[in-house]
């Protein structure tokens, strides 16, 4: 039989049953337009934050004459890594429960030039009206196990929509250059190893951060000597 055959086939008799339940790829359809609603109240609520910390950082230039920040990263969470993490806390994934559950959907990571810097620049930040403190992780005065240094703050900030203001949750992560060196690298031999890293490259690695937080502190011992001089 050959195509032209195949095409000029009758349709069978038999009433086609449809791929998906109309009212099931109704629901379906209504859920995809709240998340997208979801991703872009997050979206705007990572722009908002990276907004703040740019006019902060040109602030302080301003009062300070330098600038504290280094550079500016931002990402909203997959939907891959959205699905991961709900089910590995075990929830069911519906927008609820994704607000509820999941703070680093709109994450912002800032690399500061100095050791002071991180601290000042969270101070700053956490004295705004407009910015509330959900929590904070110091993983710079109680690093991680791997050795790994950074202050988390996961920070709830307003965002107005067309009908409405909401508040959302933006993870800020902020570290040195160098807490961000050893971060980015430690990530891509972790993610390149298809096995754990063997024990005792791991405990080379936490040594490499504990090298750098050394260097942290000589960099902000002569940043501070230069500028008692100057
Ligand atoms: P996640 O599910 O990964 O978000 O972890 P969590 O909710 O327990 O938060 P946690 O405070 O542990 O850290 C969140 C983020 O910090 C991670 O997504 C990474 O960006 C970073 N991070 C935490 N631990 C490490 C580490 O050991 N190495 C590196 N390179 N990054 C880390
Ligand atoms: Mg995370």
């Amino acid at each position: 039989m050959n195509d032209s055959n195949h095409l000029s086939m009758k349709p069978s008799r038999e009433r086609q049953q449809p791929f998906v339940a109309a009212d099931t790829l109704a629901k379906a359809l209504d859920r995809l337009q709240e998340y997208m609603e979801l991703r872009q109240m997050y979206h705007a609520a990572m722009r908002e934050m990276t907004t703040k910390l740019k006019n902060l950082d040109e602030e302080f230039c301003i009062r300070f004459d330098r600038n504290p920040i280094h550079h500016i990263e931002s990402r909203l969470k997959s939907t891959e890594s959205i699905i991961g993490k709900m089910k590995a806390k075990d929830c069911e994934i519906f927008v609820d429960s994704i607000r509820h559950n999941i703070t680093d959907l709109a994450g912002v990571r800032v690399i500061c030039h100095y050791l002071r810097d991180v601290e000042t620049l969270a101070e700053m930040l956490l004295k705004r009206d407009d910015i509330e403190l959900v929590y904070m992780r110091n993983y710079i005065q109680k690093p991680k196990n791997t050795g790994y240094r950074s202050l988390h703050l996961v920070v709830s900030i307003p965002v107005c929509l067309a009908d409405r203001t909401e508040q959302v949750p933006v993870e800020v992560q902020i570290r040195t250059v160098a807490m961000d060196f050893w971060a980015c690298l430690e990530h891509q031999l972790r993610y390149k190893s298809e096995d754990e890293v063997p024990v005792d490259l791991r405990a080379q690695l936490k040594d490499c951060a504990s090298m750098i937080a050394e260097a942290d502190e000589m960099m902000q011992e002569i940043f501070d000597k230069v500028k008692s001089i100057t």
